[in-house]
């Protein structure tokens, strides 16, 4: 039974304020864990409110119908409370920053209670047996670094990693392995929000410097490191077409050039290649090339059931990207995961441009078994994941 839930505002790896929640129980059990927030928002997820106000809306609604009444164990039940709570489509009242961070917090507190790890109460007895792979972001830009290239991330992917130990330490080396690239090439690049690098290159150099970077790291650790992009094209689309810098393209232009770069990189992971409302046009994409990449929505269903519902009838996409906060509780973000399973869609658990030390996302993404796992490849607020992950492998965690 939840004894207490209390919320402040922390800082985030942006250094803007977030919501964190602790939770403690009856019994003694504690769970604490805090919100992320996004840059490159989509227009159609759940909503972040200023903190003050989250806090104090989620304060005068949600806590007095949690405290003394809910069971940290009953996860839907307490997702159902925060709803109830809320009141609106997309907690524009309590904020999901409030939501998630409560939620998150009971999955933690009750993962306590029974003295198992995170991972474990998620997914139970017949889940968590296999490692997600980690998705590395080394450059990018978009509305994460100005100046940078337009194409928001390029993302190496250690696909034959034996391990995720491996995994997690091939991406590092890519990291810095393009980091020397660049140095060679004259550039000083500095790093955007996720730790990538973030220099003033086009999107060829780009390309070229990841198939270096990935091909000579693969070679030294003995196994296949692929690469891929979240472009985030709803930021670039702009007057009905796609902006970048000086150039721009209609929509059957970038559905041709993402498809080229697919075919001439071997892509393995494309996020977003078009507007967060072109359903047909990541439906024509993944027609071309959905055979030998993933293409993933992340804008386009904000882990939302109800836009995957509408992305599987019309073939928009193979992979969804799944982002708790975007959706608003832990019941809502596994209901978009097992639908995507269901469909055959791959689900990759994702972090956001703004992070904190909370490590939930490495336990759901093993919880689920999800294939993929994005959360960048340096820094603190993305090794916490990382090294959590690493922990979950060796049985430590
Ligand atoms: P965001 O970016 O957290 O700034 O939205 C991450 C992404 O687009 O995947
Ligand atoms: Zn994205």
């Amino acid at each position: 039974l939840i004894e207490s839930v209390r919320l402040r505002p922390i800082l985030d790896s942006r250094g803007n304020k977030t919501v964190e929640a602790d939770i403690e129980t009856a019994s003694g059990g504690f769970g604490r864990a805090a919100a992320p927030s996004g840059a490159s928002t989509g227009e159609h997820e759940a909503v972040e409110r200023p903190v003050e106000e989250a806090i104090a809306a989620a304060r005068e609604h949600a806590i007095p119908r949690l405290e003394g009444a809910a069971y940290v164990g009953d996860q839907r039940e307490i997702d159902q409370i925060l709803h109830a709570a809320d009141g609106t489509e997309d907690f524009s009242e309590i904020g999901a920053n409030s939501a998630v961070a409560i939620s998150m917090a009971a999955a933690k507190a009750a993962a306590d209670v029974l003295g198992a790890p995170l991972y474990q109460h998620l997914g139970g007895a017949f889940r968590g047996r296999s490692f997600p792979t980690p998705l590395g972001n080394i450059i990018g830009g978009g509305e994460h670094a100005a100046e940078a290239t337009a194409i928001q991330e390029f993302l190496a992917a250690p696909i034959g990693a034996p391990s995720i130990r491996d995994a997690v330490f091939a991406n590092a080396a890519v990291h810095q392995t393009a980091g020397e690239l660049l140095r060679d090439r004259g550039e000083a690049p500095a790093k955007g929000d996720e730790g990538a690098w973030a220099p003033s290159i086009t999107e060829d150099v780009a390309f070229e410097i990841m198939a270096e970077a990935t091909d000579s790291v693969a070679d030294s650790f003995g196994f296949e490191i692929g690469f891929g992009l979240d472009v985030a094209a709803a930021e670039l689309y702009e007057d009905g077409a796609y902006q970048y810098g000086t150039d721009s393209k209609s929509t059957a232009e970038q559905i041709e050039y993402v498809a080229e770069m697919v075919r001439e990189y071997d892509l393995v992971y494309v996020e977003d290649p078009l507007d967060e409302n072109d359903f047909d046009g990541f439906a024509e994409l993944t027609d071309q090339v959905g055979d030998r990449t993933l293409i993933c929505g992340d804008d386009l269903f904000v882990t939302n059931t109800a836009r995957l519902a509408e992305g599987i009838e019309r073939g928009a996409a193979n992979s969804i990207l799944i982002k708790p906060n975007q959706i608003g509780t832990l019941s809502d973000t596994v209901d978009a995961v097992e639908l995507a399973q269901r469909s055959g869609y791959d689900p990759v658990i994702s972090h956001r441009s703004g992070e904190t030390e909370d490590t939930t996302i490495a336990h759901l993404a093993v919880a689920t078994d999800a294939p993929f796992i994005k959360t960048g490849a340096v820094g603190g607020e993305r090794t916490a994941k990382l090294n959590e992950l690493i922990r979950i492998g060796d049985g430590t965690s």
